[in-house]
This record gives structure tokens, sequence and C-alpha cells, in this order.
């Protein structure tokens, strides 16, 4: 019998395509006189990255994945735009794949370029060079910067080099890292015609300013688009989540005061309960090391998370919701219970959280 194209459990990450537009244009506005990079790397940041690239595709002049499987698997499935790898190519033979897929390798180390000079391109292949001004992650020192440049520039088969730099405390304006992360990048932006320095969280609240009249920048935002606040320490512009987890109840029982639940019996109830099974676990992408207290977003109440995180369930208190039914929905996190307030609980960050979701976990889209 031919299998009915479905999800039986229904367990999803529920997409809204409309919230994504709004926080890309958002993007746009914000980043007045820029070009905008959608960064929808490790699958749109666990939204699908197909998806997100093509509702972003008419806010975005690029968009960039982390390294070349992501970016032919948006190929794949017809994305046109620019894409740029922001760790640039693993290997040699990756470069005549950058010339014929239209993709712009970031050159971070010493091995990128000689590799990039050594291969022989029909067309001037487009790159960007990542400056460490202070992170001490990836790219090159800034000393290194006039050799780098002055190779590239004499180099045929190169195009335009847009020079970038990461910013160690976006979130924290104040931080006084990123006044030194400045002053190492401003001696070096005469070596290319492009800039890019700013994430969502450096454009949501920017800082410093760079000024050279000939500059063109890239502004790199990427979990503004889903709709999640950077960590700043107030969020001015409204961003709208764009990921919304649910999963059902699939059972409920009475437990008495003294009674356990789940692996390790880790919670012991302190009162006569209800508790309710929820069908969502760690192999879903929910975290296994979420504690007690928890927050889940059930009948429009928050429930706190009890007993251990299972591979394909939870369970939560629910003796204050005599309202919760087998079959209701909760949401794990979504428009009315933040990523980041979940993530605060399981000492993580909203970034962790979205882009853990798991492949079994269907991404049902919504416009
Ligand atoms: C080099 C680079 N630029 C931009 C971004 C986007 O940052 P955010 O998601 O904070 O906007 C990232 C994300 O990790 C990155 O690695």
């Amino acid at each position: 019998m031919a299998k009915p194209a479905l999800h039986y459990r229904p367990t999803r990450a529920e997409i809204d395509l409309k919230a994504l537009r709004h926080n890309a244009q958002l993007a746009r506005k914000l980043a007045v006189g820029q070009s905008l990079l959608g960064v929808i790397k490790a699958n749109g940041y666990g939204h699908g990255s197909a998806a997100v690239a093509a509702a972003i595709e008419p806010y975005v002049d690029a968009v960039a994945v982390a390294f070349l499987d992501e970016a032919l698997q948006l190929r794949d499935n017809g994305v046109r735009v620019p894409i740029v790898l922001l760790e640039g190519c693993f290997s040699a033979a990756e470069l005549p794949l950058c010339e014929a897929y239209n993709l712009q390798p970031v050159l971070h180390q010493q091995r990128q370029l000689e590799q990039l000079l050594a291969t022989p391109l029909s067309t001037p292949l487009k790159v960007w060079v990542k400056v460490d001004s202070g992170m001490h992650r990836l790219g090159f020192a800034s000393h290194e910067i006039a050799m780098v440049s002055q190779r590239l520039t004499a180099a045929q088969h190169v195009g335009e080099v847009t020079l970038m730099t990461h910013f160690a405390n976006a979130e924290q304006a104040e931080h006084p890292l990123n006044d030194r992360q400045l002053a190492a990048f401003e001696p070096l932006i005469g070596f290319a015609t492009r800039l890019s320095l700013a994430n969502s969280a450096a454009l949501l609240q920017p800082f410093g300013s760079l000024q050279h009249p000939d500059i063109r920048r890239w502004c790199r935002a990427g979990i503004m688009l889903y709709g999640i606040d950077p960590g700043l320490p107030r969020l001015i512009a409204p961003l709208q989540p764009v990921m919304r987890l649910l999963a059902p109840v699939i059972g409920l029982r009475e437990v008495k005061r003294g009674d356990t639940v789940g692996y390790g019996s880790r919670w012991c109830a302190s009162r006569d309960s209800v508790i309710a099974t929820v069908a969502i676990g760690y192999a879903d992408g929910y975290p296994r090391h979420a504690p007690a207290g928890t927050p889940v977003l059930a009948a429009g109440q928050r429930l706190p998370l009890v007993g251990t995180v299972s591979m394909d369930m939870i369970t939560i208190d629910a003796t204050d919701c005599p309202q919760l039914r087998l079959d209701d929905e909760v949401e794990l996190w979504g428009p009315n219970l933040p990523v980041n307030e979940v993530a605060q609980q399981v000492g993580t960050i909203g970034y962790e959280l979205v882009t853990r979701v798991g492949a079994r976990v269907p991404r049902i889209y919504h416009d």
C-alpha cells in the first residue's frame, strides 16, 4: 500500500512566513544605504533554508550559509541570489563550484588564499576577506591585510573584494572590545571597495562609526530575521517570532505526593499532582538538560516541565490547569512563549534551540 504523504504525529514547527518577511523588511529599513545579506546557515537557523530564502529574496541582496553543501542545497531548491560561504572553502576543489554556482567564499586564512590564487577560473570570483579584529576565532591579522589585498588585486581571476569582520560583543554596545575591534579595522578600510561589519545586534543597536566616502557596506542579518532578540539589554525593534514549536498531550495521569516522574526519578511530587505527557523530546531538539520549571505553554498557561526530558517525550505539571485535555497542543516556544525565555531557563540561547529542532519535526509553512 502506498504511504500517504502526511505526518501522523502532530508535533511540528509552524513557520510564519509573514512574520519572516516583516523582520526582513525591518532589517532592510534599518540597513539604510547598505546592502543586506540574509544569514540562513544551519537550515535557516532551523526554519528551513530554502523556504526562508524564497520568502526573504525580495528584501536581501544576497544570502549567507556556512559552507558549500548548504549553498548547493539552496541552488538545488531554485534559490538564485548570490550566496556567501561564511567559512569559505575547505579544499581547492570547491572553487570551480563557487564559480559555477555564483558563490562568494570568505577567505579567512592563508591556505584558502593560496588555493584561490593557484586555481584557474574563467570568470573573476567575488570573495570576502575576513579580518580578525579581536574576536580571535577566524580571520587574517590586521597586519596581513595589505599583503592579502595586493595579491588578490594582482590576480586576474579575483573580482570584487569585501573586507569583513565580526564583533564578539555586539549585543553589548558599551563593551570595550567593540571600540578596540573598530580601531583595529578602521586603518584597513582603504583595502577594499566594500566592507561588512554588522550582525543583527549591531544593526538593531548601532555603535561606533566608520566613515569613508567611497565605501559601500554589507550588513549581515541572521537571528533578527527569525524574530529572535539577539540578547540586547532592551529590544528597540518590533520583531515578530517566526517559529512556533507545537506538540500534543498524549497522556494525562494523577500521581500521589511522594511519587517520582521520569528517568532517574529526578522529580518528586510535593503534592498530589496531574502529569501531562507531551510528544516531543530530545530527539526532536528539545534540550535534554532543561530543568524542572522550564515553562511550557498549555491551555494559555505557563506550566512547568517536570522530570527528565526523554527522547520522544516530556512531562509537565498540569495540576493547576484542570482544563488541559488529551490531544491539546502545547507551545514549547513561539509567539506566546519567547524562545529566549526557555533558553534562559535551560542555560543556552535562542539561537541554539531553534537551530537544533530535529529533522523529524516537520516544518509547516503559513503565509
Ligand atoms: C560571520 C557571521 N556574520 C553574521 C552572522 C549573523 O549573526 P546574527 O544571527 O547574530 O545576526 C553570523 C552568525 O553566526 C556570523 O557567523
